[in-house]
């Protein structure tokens, strides 16, 4: 099979995730492999691209053709690439939780969240260190008609507090091994349709996340929990997840729209290392104000 002429995609579960082999990312990829790659990431949410040998900037070039990287907040990045963080947790480290493990969609709480995020392990436990990754359209498609006729108009405020504001997560806990900076810019609210539209496919996606998404517009935190767990609940069922699997030279990409994910912390005693590009994107549009069509940057 030569590479990036005969990619072969596989389908990891039924509501999203698939696995592609026969890519070679450290190579300037063609228009067609790179429309192939693109079209399975919008089909399927998460992508894993097996078998790759990619220095930093390699990485950062392909994550270039979807689009522009995404000035991180709040997490250090690396000093001669900042775009892109390093999510390690060393042999030796015990804390509370990892990064990225609890349920959520990247920085879903600034105005442009990211358009996907494209995460490649660099170094990996001998078990353990998976990624589970839950469809946020398949969440919405099993709603009743009238649970989703209720949210097709609600908006739902957005907000990074709980991890990088104050009295959030990051100022209680300091991660050793990834530089993360709590300020009071961690409190920003922001404000998201519930349903959005993708404009690359005109597919319906529930923008909410456990940790992120605090309360509907107008509402207060207490009076919107119970709808929020419940649609977080419906999402993280298991018909509607796909667990990754890292191997070694694993790159996995995803929708950061119409997916939310969790780095499960089961490997105490073993090191993994994993860079992160986040991709930039253009704001949000709900369901009743038409679906977007307006220019959409992925650099080609
Ligand atoms: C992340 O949330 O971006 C990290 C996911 C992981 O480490 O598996």
């Amino acid at each position: 099979m030569s590479k990036n002429s005969d990619l072969e995609i596989r389908r990891l579960a039924g509501a999203l995730g698939a696995e592609i082999l026969g890519a070679d990312l450290s190579q300037d990829i063609d228009d067609d492999t790179f429309e192939q790659i693109f079209e399975a990431l919008m089909d399927y949410g998460v992508v894993v691209i097996r078998d790759q040998d990619l220095t930093p900037g390699q990485h950062k070039a392909f994550c270039q053709r979807i689009g522009d990287p995404l000035p991180v907040p709040f997490v250090k990045t690396l000093d001669d690439h900042p775009e892109i963080i390093a999510v390690i947790k060393e042999a030796d480290e015990r804390t509370e939780m990892v990064f990225g493990g609890t349920w959520h969609t990247d920085f879903s709480f600034l105005a442009a969240p990211p358009l996907a995020s494209c995460l490649y392990a660099r170094e990996l436990p001998s078990f353990g260190g998976d990624t589970l990754f839950a469809s946020m359209t398949k969440a919405y498609a099993t709603l009743s008609s009238g649970m989703q006729d209720m949210l097709r108009d609600m908006k739902v405020v957005h907000s990074g507090w709980r991890s990088y504001g104050p009295v959030g997560t990051f100022a209680k806990t300091q991660l050793t091994s990834i530089g993360v900076t709590a300020s009071d810019e961690g409190d920003a609210e922001v404000l998201h349709p519930v349903v959005a539209v993708i404009p690359e496919n005109g597919k319906r996606t529930l923008f909410i996340n456990d940790i992120y998404a605090i309360r509907f517009d107008g509402m207060t935190e207490a009076e919107s929990a119970p709808l929020l767990n419940f649609l977080c609940e419906q999402a993280r069922r298991p018909e509607n997840l796909c667990r990754l699997d890292w191997r070694p030279g694993s790159l996995a990409l995803w929708d950061n729209r119409t997916t939310m994910h969790y780095a499960i912390d089961d490997y105490d005693g073993q090191r993994r290392e994993m860079h992160r590009v986040t991709i930039a994107s253009v704001p949000l549009q709900g369901i009743t104000q038409g679906h977007y069509v307006g220019a959409f940057s992925r650099g080609r």
